[in-house]
């Protein structure tokens, strides 16, 4: 059976049919389904009952696998999945959810702040594809940002303001501002802020998009205030509802975003349930700008 898409938003996101994840992909149901990649930035699998394994493989068609480590406050000996995936659930090695004040959590909370996964890494994630294994009862949907749409809406005069700009992105930035404030010094090491250029440009279609994230937390070459109030408007403008669409997740949908048009969030949930949330990353390729020498 063909890969057919259904376009759901009028920007962007794309409902994928005609695919059983549990199977190896022919060569031409990869390329389609990364050639929807780049022009729906979203794509949604329903129905998908994978394993870790399964969810893994189909990854690997898109690149390589980002390594996890740098990018949470679990120490390796907590990690509830040991699979390779990145668990984005709000469980605790037990199985059950980890109790409100817990570190793990309160860090994991940033995930309600609009990002892109690993833009605070120099070489920032390609794809997420997150699998949904179970559902919270209460909240928890997740919105997509199309930051094509975003950059494209900007008038000429903000566009040629913002065009060579550099941002520093940091763990400790996103969760800086929701009131998280306590590292070890090997995590302040860790979360070292890196070079993301403030406007990128797609390497297949060539569109550009606003790379924006919670993660952002300073210009170079600009004042802290003067820095986010820029990235603070931009973010409004590119969140308005006219570039978001709202994911409302049922059992085993998969769903997979390209990180460079995109930006995402979770909305908040009933903490005391269990959601199980597991996502595979694709490694980006390339540094969107230079990175200071190491000191
Ligand atoms: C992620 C993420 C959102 C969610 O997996 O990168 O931000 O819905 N998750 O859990
Ligand atoms: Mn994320």
């Amino acid at each position: 059976m063909p890969v057919a898409i259904r376009q759901l938003h009028p920007h962007f996101v794309g409902e994928v049919s005609g695919v059983d994840l549990r199977q190896k992909l022919t060569p031409r149901e990869a390329a389609d389904i990364e050639a929807g990649m780049d022009q729906y930035a979203v794509l949604i699998f329903h129905g998908q009952d994978i394993t870790d394994e399964q969810q893994l493989a189909f990854a690997r068609h898109f690149g390589e696998r980002e390594n996890a480590h740098g990018g949470n406050v679990t120490r390796k000996e907590d990690y509830r999945l040991t699979s390779g995936l990145n668990d984005v659930s709000n469980l605790g090695k037990d199985g059950r959810p980890l109790p409100r004040d817990h570190r793990t959590h309160l860090f994991n909370l940033g995930n309600c702040l609009w990002h892109s996964d690993s833009s605070f890494r120099p070489i920032p994630a390609k794809f997420s594809l997150l699998s949904a294994r179970l559902v919270n009862p209460k909240g928890g949907n997740t919105e997509f940002a199309d930051m094509r749409a975003a950059y494209d809406a900007l008038d000429d005069e903000t566009r040629g303001e913002i065009e060579e700009l550099i941002c520093e992105h940091s763990l400790i930035y996103s969760r800086g501002s929701l009131g998280f404030l306590d590292y070890s010094e090997e995590e302040k090491r860790l979360f070292k802020p890196v070079l993301q250029r403030l406007v990128r440009t797609h390497p297949v279609h060539g569109r550009k998009s606003l790379y924006l994230s919670s993660h952002a937390g300073g210009i170079i070459g600009m004042t802290m205030p003067e820095a986010r109030l820029l990235l603070r408007d931009l973010t409004e403008h590119a969140t308005q509802p006219e570039f978001v669409y709202v994911h409302r997740w049922t059992l085993h949908d998969l769903v997979m975003w390209d990180n460079r048009q995109t930006m995402h969030r979770v909305r908040r949930y009933d903490q005391s349930q269990p959601r199980d949330m597991r996502r595979a990353t694709v490694a980006g390729t390339a540094p969107t700008v230079a990175q200071q020498a190491a000191e």
